[in-house]
Order: structure tokens, then C-alpha cells, then sequence
């Protein structure tokens, strides 16, 4: 069983990350490909039960610590339950946020020392890293007026916009490091040319499965 690809959606808030996956969905479907998909923080029962925890802006204070590691619960949880074992079915993983997140939200946002994320996601995840990251860009007013436009905000959504420039520049950072998985994607233009850039990014994951190359029986 050739095993699955992990491809990961990240951004800031606002960024269009619900619109985009919906379409890499279909277009991986189109293709013939079995595709899941999933989110962070969440995924299973219990870690769905830790997002509702660390969203929720009425319990108390979570500390900086326990943010970390309650993102880290929830991953390993939603790794065990949902990812390896799709990914060793042959199943591609397409997951709505993943441990960039924590590099940009706890690193960048909270200013979390970035060797204890790397210690812990070395823990959790072992060898397992995304195949492929979409990062969608936007300047943080963008993002936030779209959110805003969503109604009612989440403890995250909450946090004052020097919270997200730190957030959208540890994003960058993390794509500056990682270069051939992580993708910047313009997210400010129009949806179709942030739709034909991510075809762009995704199609050269095909190169390894030769039957995926025939979409509705049209060989390509
Ligand atoms: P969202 O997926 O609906 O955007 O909400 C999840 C929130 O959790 C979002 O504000 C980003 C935040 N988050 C972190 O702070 N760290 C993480 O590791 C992940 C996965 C999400």
C-alpha cells in the first residue's frame, strides 16, 4: 500500500483557509484521490473537546503553558486516531491547520520559546511532517475584517492586531525555513488566481501516483 500525503492549510485569521480547502478537497476527489478531512486543534472526540476548551473566551485564563500543551494533546490524539493510520490506508490527509500553527500562534503570538515547540513536536509527531503546506497570506487588516465580518469571536480572535503581525511574520519565518514544503500563497487577489496557484503547488504530489493523472476518465 503506496502510503497517503499529508498536505496541511495554514493562515492567519480571515484568510480564506474554509473556502480553499472545500476546493482542494474537490479537486483531489476530482482526481481520483481518497481524501480526509481534518482540523487542528481537533479531529477526534476528545481533541475536538480540548478546541472547544482553548477557544472558548469565558473559562479561565489559560495559562501560556497550558495553551502549548494542550495543542500538543489534542495533536497527539488526532495523529494516533485519524492521520497515520488514513495516511498508512493509502488515504491522503488534508488537515485545516497543523504544528506551523503553534510556531506562529504560540511561538510568534505568545512568544513561546521555539526549542520547546521543536522538542514536542519532535515527541508527538516523531518523523511525521507535513508533505505539503499551503501557508494563505494576507495582510493582517484584510484577515481581520473578513473575521469580523464572520460575528462572534473566539479567545484567539480576540488578541489585538500586533498579536497577528507577530502571528503573519512567524508564518513567513517558518516558510523561509522550510522552502520546499511550505507554499506561500497570496491570499489578497482574486479567488481564482488563489485557486490556480494552489492547483500549481499541489499537481507535482502527483508525480509518485501515475493513476492519478486521469480526471472523469480523461487521461491527462
Ligand atoms: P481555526 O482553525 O478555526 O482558525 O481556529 C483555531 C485557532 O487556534 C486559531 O485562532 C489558531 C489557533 N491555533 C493555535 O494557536 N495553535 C495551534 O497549534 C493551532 C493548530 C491552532
Amino acid at each position: 500500500m503506496i502510503r497517503g500525503k499529508f498536505i496541511t492549510l495554514e493562515g492567519g485569521e480571515g484568510v480564506g483557509k474554509t473556502t480553499n480547502l472545500a476546493f482542494i478537497k474537490d479537486y483531489l476527489q476530482q482526481h481520483n484521490i481518497s481524501v480526509i478531512v481534518t482540523r487542528e486543534p481537533g479531529g477526534t472526540k476528545l481533541a475536538e473537546k480540548i478546541r472547544h476548551l482553548l477557544l472558548d473566551k469565558d473559562g479561565e485564563e489559560i495559562s501560556e503553558q497550558a495553551e502549548l500543551l494542550m495543542m500538543f494533546a489534542a495533536r497527539a490524539q488526532h495523529i494516533k486516531h485519524v492521520i497515520e493510520p488514513a495516511l498508512a490506508q493509502g488515504k491522503w490527509v488534508l488537515c485545516d491547520r497543523f504544528t506551523d500553527a503553534t510556531y506562529a500562534y504560540q511561538g510568534g503570538g505568545r512568544n513561546m520559546k521555539i526549542s520547546t515547540i521543536e522538542w514536542l513536536e519532535n515527541l508527538v509527531q516523531g518523523a511525521l511532517r507535513p508533505d505539503l503546506t499551503l501557508l494563505l497570506d494576507a495582510p493582517v487588516e484584510i484577515g481581520i475584517e473578513r473575521a469580523r465580518k464572520r460575528g462572534a469571536f473566539d479567545r484567539f480572535e480576540l488578541e489585538k492586531v500586533s498579536f497577528f503581525e507577530q502571528v503573519r511574520r512567524a508564518y513567513l519565518l517558518q516558510a523561509e525555513l522550510h522552502p520546499k514544503r511550505i507554499k506561500l500563497i497570496k491570499a489578497n487577489q482574486p479567488l481564482a488566481d488563489v485557486q490556480k496557484a494552489i492547483v500549481d503547488v499541489i499537481h507535482p504530489l502527483f508525480g509518485l501516483c501515475p493513476s492519478h493523472g486521469v480526471v472523469k476518465g480523461v487521461v491527462k
